[in-house]
């Protein structure tokens, strides 16, 4: 993909030590960005930068550590960012995962939301002003086309009844493209550009947090799925082409826009997504 030159870009990936965002990243890097990671283990981050660095010719890639499992870690990360870097026009939201069991964080929230959405929210939410100081910004969700599986029951936001990898999977990625929708709506007009992606099936170390008889067919069906860089082309494409440029509140998949769930398109469930997300994150109460 031809990308123009990302000189004087600051970007952040967030959980970029393998698959998909590793391989954004390097992209990013090579096409001159400045580019900081997350990560949760120093060591594992620290090992990915010099990675960076090798594959895209950069001298300097930075490294920040978080976990998105706690809300005080994500706003620690914030606020490293606020305090290091003047501006920040590219985030791409990636670190995602599944839980084979149910587990809470320690504010009691069940964790593939937590991570999957509540962590792109918080950290974007803490980030927003300066990124639209950066304008013209960009904003990349990573979702998925298991979305189209997601449910938004408010009442049981935590899955407290018939929790499944899957339903909680789907549950947190739906609230991506809705978060990607509201954002953009309330972001208009201030040359900040939000949108959200299925990235393909891809063969990365997300699937090994699967159950364990899940593994034995995982481990012929991954002989089918694209490519960590393949499964990077739409984020890249997505954070940096001009092709989208004036383009906000779109999913897309291989760099094209493509068809929402149903409730993915309901405005009514995207505020009041919002609206939970504030409390849930304690950003304040609705505006
Ligand atoms: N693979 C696919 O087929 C597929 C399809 C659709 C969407 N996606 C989405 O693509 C994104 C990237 O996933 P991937 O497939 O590249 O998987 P991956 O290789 O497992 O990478 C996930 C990244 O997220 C980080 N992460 C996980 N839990 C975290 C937490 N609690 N706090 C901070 N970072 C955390 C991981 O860090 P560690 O290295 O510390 O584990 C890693 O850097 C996710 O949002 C996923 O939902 C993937």
């Amino acid at each position: 993909m031809d990308l123009p030159a990302l000189t004087g870009k600051i970007c952040l990936v967030t959980g970029a030590t393998s698959g998909i965002g590793l391989e954004t990243a390097v992209n990013l890097a090579k096409a001159g960005a400045l580019v900081a990671i997350t990560a949760r283990d120093e060591a594992k981050g620290r090992k990915c930068v010099e990675e960076i660095k090798g594959r895209s010719g950069a001298a300097r890639v930075d490294l920040l550590l978080c976990d998105f499992t706690s809300q005080e870690s994500t706003r620690k990360l914030a606020s490293q960012v606020l305090a290091n870097y003047p501006a920040l026009h590219i985030l791409v939201n990636n670190a995602g995962t599944v839980y084979a069991q149910r587990e809470l964080t320690t504010e009691g929230i069940e964790k593939t939301f937590a991570v999957n959405h509540l962590g792109y929210f918080l950290l974007t939410n803490l980030l927003l002003e300066r990124i639209v100081a950066s304008a013209p910004s960009r904003i990349v969700n990573v979702a998925s086309t298991g979305h189209h599986q997601g449910t938004m029951d408010f009442d049981d936001l935590n899955f407290e009844r018939g929790y499944s990898t899957l339903k909680a999977y789907g549950r947190s990625k739906l609230a991506n493209v809705l978060f990607t929708s509201e954002l953009a709506r309330r972001l208009e007009g201030k040359n900040v550009l939000v949108n959200c992606l299925h990235p393909g099936v891809v063969a990365t170390n997300i699937w090994s947090h699967a159950s364990f008889w899940a593994q034995p067919f995982l481990a012929i069906a991954k002989l089918f799925f694209v490519t960590p860089a393949q499964g990077a082309e739409t984020i890249t494409y997505l954070a940096a082409s001009p092709e989208i440029e004036g383009q906000s509140g779109g999913y897309y998949v291989q760099c094209k826009p493509a068809r929402t769930s149903r409730l993915a398109r309901d405005e009514a469930v995207a505020k009041r997504l919002w609206d939970v997300s504030l409390k849930l994150t304690g950003l304040g109460p609705p505006a």
